[in-house]
């Protein structure tokens, strides 16, 4: 990997502003959880794990920022800023998965000197982003054992290095294949409005010296109908325990063009993403994003500004479009329900 997405150094966070990409490398300094709120809110960093990992170390800031010594008094200011930082993005589960993390280690820690608390809460930052990374791995090494050399696949949004603590999760597995020697094409639909396809995917793989073809979304199906595809790979926001997957606005029609051309469809995502809290798609709240990022592209307007504009982050993929679910673990086939309790034996 030749950068990273967020790192912790001298009691601050470091970003990489993945807006200026592919153009710039530009990393920005944060010291407090607002900061790091606001930074998820604009999406200079993105991607589910990402996100996660990124909501860690901003409760991590607001403990360090801490000056008192009363235990009562830190609790209140944590949970005000998990408050704050979960409100930055609603879909992906990974943020309050990771800010529940967090905050289980200053409940259970009546007693401690603040000091004490303060190391634990970076420990467990810390700890979320390195087992990112291994769930990376697993993900990766899975996943690539369904990809044969020589095979067309295609992914959507941007699911690598950049959207998580290691290799990423759909990317992992094209990542992993190219390791085991195995020639692979990867199309990349260019994910309107925010582009994480164009911007972010074409930038990984070109980096990683990946085969890759850029293509328009709504090329997908004569891509389908025209070349041989394998198999489509995409991550997720959340998927919930009848299978049911949020993930970047588009993938649902993906998944039916997929079903309609035969091709295999598989979610890759590790078990930070999954919410078993949940029973449907219907429940998972979906993002709406500004209406000035669907009708300007790089400050330049490409619809009236009256325009009206309904801008959903996400889309639920129905189970029954999924052919598999990648995880750490293992793959998860239908019925999802029931082989992903089996998987995670809840
Ligand atoms: O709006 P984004 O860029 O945060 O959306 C990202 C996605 O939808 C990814 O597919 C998902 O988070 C999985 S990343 C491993």
């Amino acid at each position: 990997m030749h950068f990273k997405n967020i790192l912790w150094e001298n009691d601050k966070v470091i970003i990489l502003d993945q807006r200026c990409l592919p153009e710039k490398e530009v990393y920005h300094t944060y010291q407090s959880a607002e900061e790091i709120a606001r930074s998820i809110r604009d999406m200079e960093i993105r991607g589910a794990p990402a996100i996660g990992i990124a909501g860690a170390y901003g409760m991590a800031l607001a403990a360090q920022n801490y000056p008192g010594n009363s235990f009562q008094e830190f609790c209140e200011t944590l949970d005000q800023a998990v408050k704050i930082l979960a409100a930055s993005r609603p879909t992906a589960v990974n943020l309050k998965w990771s800010l529940a993390r967090i905050q289980r280690i200053y409940h259970s820690s009546q007693g401690q000197d603040i000091s004490v608390i303060q190391k634990k809460i970076l420990e467990e930052a810390h700890q979320i982003l390195s087992e990112d990374k291994d769930l990376c791995e697993k993900i990766g090494r899975i996943g690539a054992s369904e990809l044969e050399s020589g095979v067309n696949v295609l992914t959507y949004c941007n699911t690598g290095a950049l959207a998580t603590g290691g290799w990423g999760t759909a990317l992992a597995v094209f990542y992993y294949a190219v390791a085991d020697k195995k020639k692979i094409h990867v199309y990349v639909p260019e994910t309107r409005p925010y582009l994480q396809g164009a911007r972010l995917t074409s930038w990984e793989l070109d980096k990683n010296k990946i085969p890759h073809t850029l293509i328009t979304d709504n090329m997908c199906a004569f891509l389908m109908k025209k070349k041989e595809i394998h198999s489509v790979w995409v991550g997720a926001d959340r998927i919930v325990a009848n299978g049911d997957v949020a993930n970047k606005v588009g993938t649902y029609a993906l998944a039916l063009l997929a079903k309609y051309h035969q091709i295999p469809f598989y979610v890759a995502a590790p078990y930070s993403t999954i919410d078993m809290e949940i029973s449907s798609g219907q429940e998972i709240p979906i993002e709406e994003r500004p209406a000035l990022e669907m009708k300007s592209i790089q400050g330049k307007m490409i619809a009236p500004e009256e325009t009206p504009v309904w801008n959903p982050a996400f889309d639920i993929t129905p189970h029954d479009l999924i052919t598999a679910i990648v995880t750490e673990k293992g793959f998860a086939y239908p019925s999802f329900y029931q082989s992903l309790k089996e998987l995670y034996r809840v």
